[in-house]
């Protein structure tokens, strides 16, 4: 029900930094709940922060949400545009919201989009924050949408590379997302029955991993190793796609995968080949876990923007969602930690 003598505000929403399925689903509660509860407007920045930086926004009611909950992706668009490494970028966002007549934003976003939404609070604009990422790896929340079913994917994957390794006596090495955190590498090997399991989190020694392959092929059974495009050998390095820095200073990982299946070949005498999940752990619809905690956070949000809660990020902490200062959110990064990598060591090489 609409309450009267509510100031009706006008709400700006952008997706930022890497997509991730369930992007549709916040949309779409904080449209559905702000229009029909509140009676506030809105309006839809595209690709990220570049939309109240170059004013490029399109309209966002109730039609535009209809039959987009299950769609991946984002309708408004991405991209890593940081306004902070733009001439005047925090003046002309301010400059475009008050031109738009846009009273606050709901910035949907990761490390990178939140990190810009705090220090835009910190300098006046109202501002709320969602979560995101495949990469499950903000602090403050639990889980992050996306990761849910990016694990699907990759748990997929991995059941139907077993067969076709098994079939050819290969060791199939199966790369995955996550630059520093291996979270997806971490539940997708675990539900998957990969033999071996890298993270970002601890370098791992190739002689050990050759053993461990070894010992899966004494078994009559064909290896399957999960590596986090982050991990690293002892005393290597990141394996880069190439040198380039993207605005917030993130390199393109990509290549571990490839490194890793020619060393294992070489130890162990067995055919290795590599599979690159890349983008398709992002792509196509949300997990049902996912559009829950999506349309969840959404919901939150639109609340905390309402009571004007300003400079907050809405969370999963246990089965609840609550509200944290937006700050806590990219404090810092939350990885694996060791005794949950333990747990998985148990069935290496098995
Ligand atoms: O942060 C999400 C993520 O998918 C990471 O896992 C990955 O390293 C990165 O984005 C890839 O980004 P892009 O699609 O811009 O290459």
């Amino acid at each position: 029900m609409l309450q009267e003598d509510e100031q009706i505000m006008r709400i700006g929403v952008l997706t930022g930094g890497g997509d991730c399925p369930g992007l549709n689903a916040v949309i779409r509660a904080v449209v559905r709940k702000g229009v029909a509860t509140y009676g506030h407007e809105f309006v839809g920045f595209q690709d990220g922060w570049k939309g109240p930086l170059e004013g490029l926004s399109r309209p966002l009611g109730i039609a535009e949400v209809r039959g987009i909950l299950p769609r991946g992706g984002t309708i408004l668009g991405s991209s890593r545009t940081n306004p902070f490494k733009i001439e005047n970028g925090v003046e002309r966002i301010k400059e475009n919201l008050a031109a738009q007549g846009v009273d606050a934003l709901i910035a949907i976003g990761g490390e990178d989009t939140l990190g810009v939404a705090t220090k835009l609070h910190e300098l006046g604009v109202n501002v709320i924050g969602v979560p995101k990422t495949i990469d499950n790896d903000l602090g403050a929340t639990d889980y992050t949408f996306g990761f849910d079913t990016a694990v699907n994917i990759a748990m997929e994957a991995i059941d139907r590379l077993h067969t076709t390794a098994e079939s050819h006596h290969r060791t199939l090495v199966v790369e995955v997302m996550g630059r520093h955190a291996g979270w997806i590498a971490l539940h997708a090997g675990l539900a998957g029955g990969a033999n071996v399991i890298l993270l970002p989190e601890r370098q791992f020694d190739v002689d050990q991993v050759a053993g461990y392959v070894e010992k899966r092929f004494q078994h009559q059974y064909a290896p399957i190793v999960v590596v986090a495009e982050g991990a690293q050998p002892l005393d290597g390095q990141m394996v880069l796609h190439n040198q380039e820095l993207d605005s917030f200073g993130h390199v393109r990982l990509g290549g571990i995968g490839q490194w890793l299946a020619e060393q294992l070949e070489a130890k162990t005498g067995k055919e290795a080949r590599t599979v690159v999940l890349g983008h398709i752990q992002r792509g196509g619809t949300p997990t049902a876990f996912d559009r829950v905690l999506a349309t969840r956070l959404g919901l939150q949000a639109i609340d905390a923007a309402h009571e004007g809660d300003w400079g907050k990020m809405v969370a999963m902490q246990s089965t609840d969602i609550v509200r944290v200062p937006l700050a806590d959110a990219t404090a810092e990064l939350k990885t694996v930690p060791l005794e949950r990598y333990a747990e998985a060591e148990v069935f290496f090489g098995s």
